[in-house]
């Protein structure tokens, strides 16, 4: 079986169609995943469109005044994350010329992003190869793939770490990254999953 071609092939039929996933802009990109870190999505829409609307660029976020960021972050929750990209946003501007940097190592020394965002960006938007891995594509893999160390420790991401590297697609790193997302969050859901209906059922 090769999982990258069967991930894909889901994908392509089963996919939500979300505005960042219509958008080459890093800085959109990064503002997503930023609100989808600790935020469904269907909620995080309507916080992402009005986000990008009143700070359509990353000197604009630089340039407002915090109490205009919160404001726009207002209900989301979590609020380190409005402060942290306004402060980011200030480090971009004075660090690297107004540009997210482009690859995962960069990405890692912004303010507020991690292994999880970095690894979104860099595959998203620069469609470098590096893993994305969030709660879902733990679950995913270890039920796939019968990986039952724990996330939290060291040597658990690094397991899934180069398995996911052994997996990932590194011709389309973007796509393969949001295929999984997708399937953990529609397919292989937490409870009751319908694995009836699911394209690893005979192996998983
Ligand atoms: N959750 C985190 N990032 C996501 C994305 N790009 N698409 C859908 N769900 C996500």
């Amino acid at each position: 079986m090769d999982f990258k071609n069967v991930i894909i092939k889901w994908y392509n039929q089963e996919r939500r169609d979300l505005p960042w996933r219509n958008t080459n802009n890093p800085y959109f990109i990064w503002i997503s995943e930023v609100i989808l870190q600790q935020t469904r999505v269907i909620q995080g829409l309507d916080y992402y469109n009005r986000f990008i609307k009143t700070f359509p660029t990353i000197k604009d976020l630089a340039n407002a005044d915090i109490d205009q960021v919160m404001k726009v972050w207002q209900g989301l929750g979590y609020y380190t994350r409005a402060r942290n990209l306004h402060e980011a946003a200030k480090q971009i501007v004075s660090d690297y010329n107004g540009a997210l940097p482009k690859t995962y190592q960069e990405l890692l020394k912004i303010k507020g992003l991690g292994p999880y965002s970095a690894g979104a960006i860099a595959s998203f938007a620069f469609k470098e190869a590096v893993p994305a891995i969030d709660g879902n594509v733990y679950r995913v893999l270890s039920r796939i793939y019968g990986v039952f160390s724990s996330s939290e420790t060291s040597a658990g991401k690094k397991e899934f770490y180069t398995l996911t590297m052994e997996l990932i697609d590194k011709n389309h790193p973007d796509t393969f990254n949001q295929a999984l997302l997708d399937f953990g969050a529609m397919q292989c859901v937490p409870r009751s999953p319908d694995c009836l209906s699911c394209p690893f059922n005979e192996i998983c």
